[in-house]
């Protein structure tokens, strides 16, 4: 039996369309509240939701969108009086399902979730499986995304190493959480190091923590990442990185199951699952001696290759409505609407950044945009070149003309893009990125608060 959830704060409306429903072989649970509703979504399974438009406690383009962050593969039907329709024009653009408008018969609600069960069966093909439902980001169309899926869901029932390979940006860390997440170790923690940023000489008690003594400033003994992973797993960022008598240790760690804290004698046991990354192709650091081949076997046991970008163009308009979407809302803007030409434009790059280059320029263009539109002005504003080979220029130089802005709109147009950047390059810390724009963390500060610059950001 299908189940049903609708929600209006209406409860008579509630009650007709359960009626209704019921009466038709449906089960039905109603909610007059979307906030628990979204508490249930969370909880049960749901195969169409049936929603009103203006409810008083969030608004239903704010429930939409929280519906599909929680389930992008249930179908949702907006209810709107006649005054609304406009908002429900836009729900469909952002994904509902369909709108009936209230006063409505009973019939056409009736076919209209037979419609919406026929859309979720499709939607719930096994090529999109269930890895976009588990993690709405990870989402792909393309051949190339489509054809790792039935092994991503194999990854993710099994305990295995894993070794995840792709260029700079293709989402390798993403990928690594949506495994622990949605695997049997999610409710435990999964820890990260990044063996690329750590110097050789601290990984060895990094990984393994080490007793009181055991070198010059070991003034307490500390628990390494593999113990704090017990149970839960241990993501090792850019593990070609690791200098080769580690590996000869992790190789050890992998087959025996045991740690050793630098400085001690004790075996502790360990139950960690590891995921490696590496945007190097890892068999060729093999062969070149940079890297165990024992070692190499027992990582990549199970073993994910991301395709760049541009291999797998069919999920760039996904990606960047996405991206879109979710940068208009962070900086509280109405929903965005794609100007002409430039999801064309998007499609066409090469994206040698990938995924991350992406999200960088539309952050950057959401900046820019206005009137309800990002533009292609706006992309080149952000730094977007559909030449690759185009020589630097600071973002928006190209094909200005004087009458678009005056002289101050402009600058600080440019320095809030720069700053952003800068920001967005050191994680948000914003002494690091003051040192890298060439000045102080006070005027930093300043500028950010003259500017509104949204410090709450942080990569989604
Ligand atoms: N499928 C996706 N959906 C939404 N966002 C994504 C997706 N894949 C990657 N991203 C975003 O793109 C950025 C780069 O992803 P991530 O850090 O996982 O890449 P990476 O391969 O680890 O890169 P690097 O090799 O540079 O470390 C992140 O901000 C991530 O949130
Ligand atoms: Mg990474």
């Amino acid at each position: 039996m299908s189940n049903i959830l609708v929600v209006d704060d209406d409860t008579n409306i509630l009650e007709v369309i359960r009626t209704r429903l019921e009466a038709n072989g449906y089960y039905v649970e109603m909610q007059s509240d979307p906030l628990d509703a979204l508490e249930c979504i969370k909880e049960r399974e749901f195969d169409v939701i049936v929603s009103d438009i203006r409810m008083p406690q969030i608004d239903g383009m704010e429930f939409l969108r929280r519906v599909q962050r929680l389930r992008w593969d249930v179908p949702v039907i907006m209810l709107t009086a006649y005054g609304t329709i406009p908002s429900a024009v836009e729900a469909m653009k952002h994904g509902a399902f369909h709108y009936l408008t209230k006063p409505f018969d009973g019939k056409h609600l009736v076919m209209e979730i037979e419609e919406a069960l026929e859309e979720r069966g499709r939607r719930r093909e096994p090529a999109a499986g269930k890895i976009g439902k588990y993690f709405p980001g990870v989402y792909g169309v393309s051949p190339k995304m489509k054809a790792l899926y039935p092994l991503l869901e194999r990854i993710i029932e099994s305990d295995s190493t894993v070794l995840i390979q792709g260029e700079s940006g293709t989402g390798k860390e993403l990928m690594a959480q949506m495994i622990h997440y949605n695997g049997g170790r999610k409710d435990k923690r999964i820890v990260v190091m990044d063996c690329g940023a750590t110097p050789g000489s601290l990984i060895e008690s990094e990984l393994f923590g080490h007793a009181k003594g055991s070198f010059t400033n070991a003034t307490e003994s500390r628990m390494g990442l593999f113990e704090m992973a017990h149970k839960g797993t241990l993501f090792l960022d850019e593990i070609s990185s690791l200098p080769l008598d580690l590996q000869t240790r992790l190789l050890r760690v992998l087959q025996s199951g045991q740690i050793k804290r630098v400085g001690d004698n004790v075996m502790r046991k360990v139950d960690v699952r590891v995921l490696g990354a590496t945007n190097l192709d890892l068999k060729e650091q093999v062969r070149k001696g940079e890297f165990r081949l024992d070692l190499y076997y027992r990582l990549a046991v199970l073993r994910v290759d991301l395709p760049p970008l541009r291999e797998r163009r069919e999920d760039i308009p996904l990606l960047a409505d996405y991206f879109l979407q979710t940068f208009a809302r962070r900086m509280r803007k109405d929903p965005l609407q794609w100007g002409d030409g430039v999801m064309e434009a998007l499609s066409a790059s090469d994206w040698p950044g990938n995924i991350r280059e992406l999200k960088n320029i539309i952050e950057a263009a959401v900046v820019f945009s206005e009137g309800g539109t990002l533009s292609m002005e706006a992309l080149e504003w952000a730094g977007f070149s559909e030449e690759e080979s185009q020589q630097f220029l600071l973002p928006g130089l190209a094909g200005l003309k004087p009458a678009e802005f005056s002289l101050p709109e402009y600058l600080e147009r440019q320095e809030r893009a720069l700053i952003l950047t800068a920001l967005q390059e050191n994680n948000w810390v914003q002494k690091d990125a003051a040192e890298q724009l060439g000045i102080s963390p006070r005027v930093l500060c300043y500028k950010i608060k003259k500017l509104k610059i949204d410090t709450a950001s942080t990569p989604i």
